[in-house]
């Protein structure tokens, strides 16, 4: 399949287009059609069903527009950038790192610097991919991503559309902590938008300026916390380690959680148990394992926060396309909002036996240090009790030397601290924790279901397109089609049929346009798992009204009595493992050349 084939079948079939066409389109926004939004809504269902409910995590909505002082204290203002080269010659934009990968053998031309681009653009003679002109001699500038806006009228204060949902559960740590009732490990998860203003927005869903995240913040005490690493440790993956790409290319490790975790591959316990849960959850959902791996972060390619990263990596189209990050973030983000923010940004971490402690303290005479050092005696003081908790031993000689703030140095007669040392109990000590970072791409995962599900065969010997999305993600569950729209009776029992169905929770199509044969193709196209035909055989002769089940991928048929049919269709969609074949076993097969009728 080419990815324009799926670009086309998403818009055709109302999954995904570019948005305000009649406005002459915004590259990097697309618009969810109906069926693409209701993929995205299943597939954030799941997530949320895995990352949070599974995990007992909390799931918090946060603003998408946050002030000037976020990003200075997270780093986004003054690094989050990406490398621009403008065309001298038709003005275009373009990623400068891009265009030198295209060009080079070069895998991760973004850890270079802006020179060194500049260099390979000249060196290899790449040109505007828009008119041609080479761009040698170009100057390569840092571009910041975030988009800016204003909050409030007047003297408004500037702010930024946010880059990362995770900012938004950072900010409010002070508050989500007391929800955790102060307790390590806890997390906390969010789904929904983030923007980034993208020089070149690319590849459908793949690289956009609006986009779903859907990210998990686990806080933890690094020293006291593991995670239940059992649970995953058998599960197999596909690991492609920094140290094999710096090598040789294409060299997987194939193996198990807990081998790689126990043999320092995947470098945190934290990180591997959720690259394990993430491998069963894509299966899950139905990403094709064989074109699935995880990839390690060069270390000159981590985040400005990151000690260790993994992206899981699917393949789409030949290239292999980064759809989530986890990240070891250490305390990073934590204790930048705690130097930078007017709140506490740690959690107090009670011993299990209160300790004694020894502890210097100063109590300086300042009727000694007012005469004599004037307006800097408070600085002084305070320049003794830094001393006392840095370095009680310098106490024991006459005099001391301190280092003022403001550069200056002076020496004070040891007599003036009254140096002494207390033993105090305590009870406990603050830490700031670490973060691990699950963070995946809504709609890179979109693309690569709808990619990895694209098939094309041959039923009734006639070409069709369906997509073999399992029932969880279809965006339609079942469609029901009485087989002619003159026949009275048959639109009443297909229209029993299908409420029926939807007051149980099914997203049911109804569908009586055109031949039976392309109502089908119609279904197969979105990835309808199930289809029910009313036709007259079903209501005319002796036995109970009963109607036709078809499955999609190959077509099979069964006829099922209709008081039988809620609780069939539930027990297929219901992932408990029921098959068609078990419905075969039940009810009669039904040959016919109905698909083409
Ligand atoms: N909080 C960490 C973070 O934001 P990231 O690797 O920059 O990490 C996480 O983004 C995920 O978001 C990526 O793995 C990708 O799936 C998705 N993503 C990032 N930029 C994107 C874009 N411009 N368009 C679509 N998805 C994007």
């Amino acid at each position: 399949m080419a990815g324009s084939d799926l670009i086309e079948l998403a818009k055709r079939r109302g999954f995904f287009f570019g948005s305000n066409g009649a406005y002459g389109g915004t590259a990097g926004f697309y618009t969810f059609g109906p069926r693409g939004a209701a993929l995205k809504r299943n597939l954030e269902d799941a997530w949320r069903d895995r990352f949070t409910l599974k995990e007992d995590n909390h799931e918090i909505e946060a603003p998408t527009v946050m002030p000037e002082a976020v990003f200075e204290a997270s780093g986004h203002l003054e690094g989050f950038d990406d490398m621009l080269v403008e065309c001298g010659e038709c003005g275009a934009s373009h990623r400068a790192d891009h265009l030198v990968e295209d060009a080079t053998p070069i895998e991760d031309a973004e850890t270079l610097s802006g020179s060194e681009i500049e260099s390979l653009i000249h060196e290899h003679d790449i040109a505007c991919p828009a008119c041609g002109t080479p761009l040698a001699g170009q100057d390569v500038e840092d571009f910041n991503l975030m988009f800016a806006t204003n909050i409030g009228p007047g003297d408004s204060k500037p702010g930024y559309l946010r880059p990362e949902t995770a900012q938004g559960i950072f900010v409010e740590f002070p508050r989500l902590k007391e929800y955790a009732r102060g307790q390590l490990p806890f997390g906390v998860t969010q789904i929904g938008p983030a923007y980034r203003n993208e020089i070149s927005p690319r590849g459908g869903l793949l690289r956009l300026r609006e986009f779903t995240q859907a990210e998990l913040e686990q806080f933890i005490d690094p020293e006291d916390d593991a995670p239940p690493l059992e649970r995953v440790s058998d599960v197999e993956v596909r690991l492609y380690p920094a140290t094999e790409q710096e090598t040789d290319g294409e060299t997987y490790l194939d193996v198990t959680i807990g081998e790689a975790v126990a043999e320092g591959i995947i470098g945190s316990a934290w990180v591997g148990y959720y690259l394990g849960v993430a491998r069963e959850w894509y299966e899950r959902i139905g990403v094709d394992m064989g074109r699935f791996r995880f990839r390690q972060h060069l270390p000159g390619e981590r985040a400005h926060y990151a000690a260790d990263c993994w992206d899981a990596e699917s393949e789409i189209d030949g290239d292999w396309i980064e759809i989530a990050g986890f990240a070891y973030r250490g305390d990073y983000d934590l204790s930048k909002h705690g130097e930078y923010a007017d709140d506490t940004f740690t959690v107090f971490k009670r011993y299990d036996e209160p300790r004694t402690v020894e502890r210097a303290t100063v109590d300086p005479d300042m009727s000694i240090l007012g005469p004599e050092f004037g307006g800097q005696a408070k600085a002084v003081g305070e320049a003794l009790e830094r001393l006392a908790e840095r370095d009680p031993d310098a106490f024991d000689d006459d005099t001391v030397t301190l280092d003022l703030e403001d550069g200056e140095t002076v020496t004070v007669d040891v007599d003036v601290a009254n140096f002494s040392i207390e033993e105090t109990t305590e009870t406990g000590e603050h830490i700031t924790p670490h973060v691990v970072e699950p963070s995946f791409g809504v709609g890179r995962t979109v693309q690569t279901l709808l990619s990895h599900a694209y098939t094309e065969d041959e039923v009734d010997g006639e070409e069709r397109t369906y997509l073999d999305l399992v029932p969880e993600v279809a965006p339609v569950d079942v469609a029901v089609f009485p087989l002619v729209s003159n026949d009275e009776r048959l639109v009443d029992l297909a229209d029993r049929v299908a409420a029926d169905l939807r007051d149980r929770g099914s997203a049911v199509s109804y569908d009586d346009s055109g031949s039976i044969g392309r109502r089908y193709r119609r279904q197969d196209e979105i990835g309808t798992p199930f289809c029910v035909t009313v036709d007259r055989d079903g209501i005319e002769g002796e036995g109970p009204e009963s109607v036709t089940v078809r499955e999609r991928d190959e077509a099979r048929q069964a006829r099922v009595p209709v008081t039988d049919l809620a609780e069939e269709i539930d027990a297929l969609l219901g992932g408990d493992d029921t098959t068609f074949d078990d419905l075969l076993e039940r009810h009669d097969s039904v040959e016919t050349d109905v698909e083409t009728a």
